[in-house]
C-alpha cells in the first residue's frame, strides 16, 4: 500500500564507510527484529540499507536466508561493465548479490572523488543496464545557495544524470544539500519541498509526466526521527536518504516508523 500519490515512501540508510560485514550482520538482524517486533508493516514504507561493499555478500546471505524484508544497495557503481578498472565495482556484480539499488552521485563522491556530471550520467546508464535502480544524488554547497539560489544546482545536476535515461526508467532522486550532510542543520520541510517540486517538474520534462508522477524523491542531511514527520509531509518528499541517524538502530527503526509516532 503506497501512499495517496502511489509512491511507496523509502527510507533509506547510506551507511558510508562504516560497520564491516560482521557489525552489518548484527545490525540488520537487530533492526528487522526491532520493526518486527513493532510490527512495522514493510508495504507502506520500504526499509534499505546501503553497506559498504565488503558487507554486502553477507547482509544478502543474511537477509535471504531469514527472508528478512529489507532491501539493500551498494553506495557506487562502475560506469563500466568489466575490465582493467583497479578498485571499481561493477554493476554486474551487484546485480549478482541481489542488490535492488545503488547510490549514485553522493556529494562525497562528487567532492572527494572528483566525480563529475558526465561520470554520473554513465553510472545512471550501468545501473539501469544491470537492473539496478540508481538513486541519483543531487543538491546544492552552502556557496551554491549562495549564489545560485536552491534549485538551480540540483536541477542542473538531474538534468545531467538523466542523459542516458528513457521514459521506461525506474530512478530514484535523492536531493541532499551538501550544508545539510553531518552538520547537524537540515533544510526545513519547506525548502525541501521546493526543491523536490522543481525536481520532479525537470523529471516531467525529460521523461514524461508518467515516470514523474512515479519517482520517488528522497531528502537527506541531518534527518533523525525528530524531523523525519515534517518532511514526509511534504507532497514532494517520498522519503528520505539517512546517514549518521541509520547507523544508530532505534534512531532509524524510528525513522522508519514515523507514520506511528507522529501521526503523518
Ligand atoms: P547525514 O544524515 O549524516 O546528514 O548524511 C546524509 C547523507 O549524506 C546520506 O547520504
Amino acid at each position: 500500500m503506497a501512499a495517496l500519490n502511489g509512491r511507496l515512501p523509502l527510507i533509506a540508510g547510506n551507511w558510508k564507510m562504516n560497520l564491516d560485514h560482521l557489525q552489518a550482520i548484527a545490525f540488520v538482524q537487530k533492526l528487522a527484529w526491532s520493526l518486527k517486533d513493532a510490527r512495522h508493516d514493510f508495504t507502506t514504507v520500504e526499509v534499505a540499507v546501503f553497506p559498504p561493499f565488503t558487507d554486502l555478500r553477507s547482509v544478502q546471505t543474511l537477509i535471504a536466508a531469514d527472508k528478512l524484508p529489507i532491501v539493500f544497495g551498494g553506495q557506487d557503481v562502475s560506469a563500466h561493465d568489466s575490465g582493467a578498472y583497479t578498485g571499481e565495482i561493477s554493476g554486474a556484480f551487484l546485480s549478482a548479490l541481489e542488490c535492488s539499488y545503488v547510490i549514485i552521485g553522493h556529494s562525497e563522491r562528487r567532492t572527494l572523488h572528483n566525480e563529475t556530471d558526465e561520470q554520473v550520467a554513465a553510472k545512471v546508464s550501468a545501473a539501469l543496464k544491470h537492473n539496478l535502480v540508481p538513486i541519483i544524488c543531487v543538491g546544492e554547497t552552502a556557496e551554491d545557495l549562495e549564489k545560485h539560489g536552491p534549485s538551480a544546482v540540483p536541477v542542473a545536476q538531474l538534468r545531467a544524470a538523466l542523459a542516458g535515461v528513457d521514459t521506461a526508467a525506474d530512478i530514484v532522486v535523492a536531493y541532499e544539500p551538501v550544508w545539510a550532510i553531518g552538520s547537524g542543520q537540515a533544510a526545513t520541510p519547506e525548502q525541501a519541498e521546493q526543491v523536490a517540486a522543481q525536481l520532479r517538474s525537470v523529471l516531467a520534462e525529460l521523461l514524461g509526466q508518467d515516470v514523474a508522477g512515479k519517482t520517488r524523491i528522497l531528502y537527506g542531511g541531518s534527518v533523525k526521527a525528530n524531523n523525519i514527520a515534517g518532511f514526509m509531509r511534504e507532497p514532494n518528499v517520498d522519503g528520505a536518504l539517512v546517514g549518521g541517524a541509520s547507523l544508530d538502530l532505534t534512531e532509524f527503526a524510528n525513522i522508519v516508523r514515523y507514520q506511528k509516532h507522529v501521526g503523518v
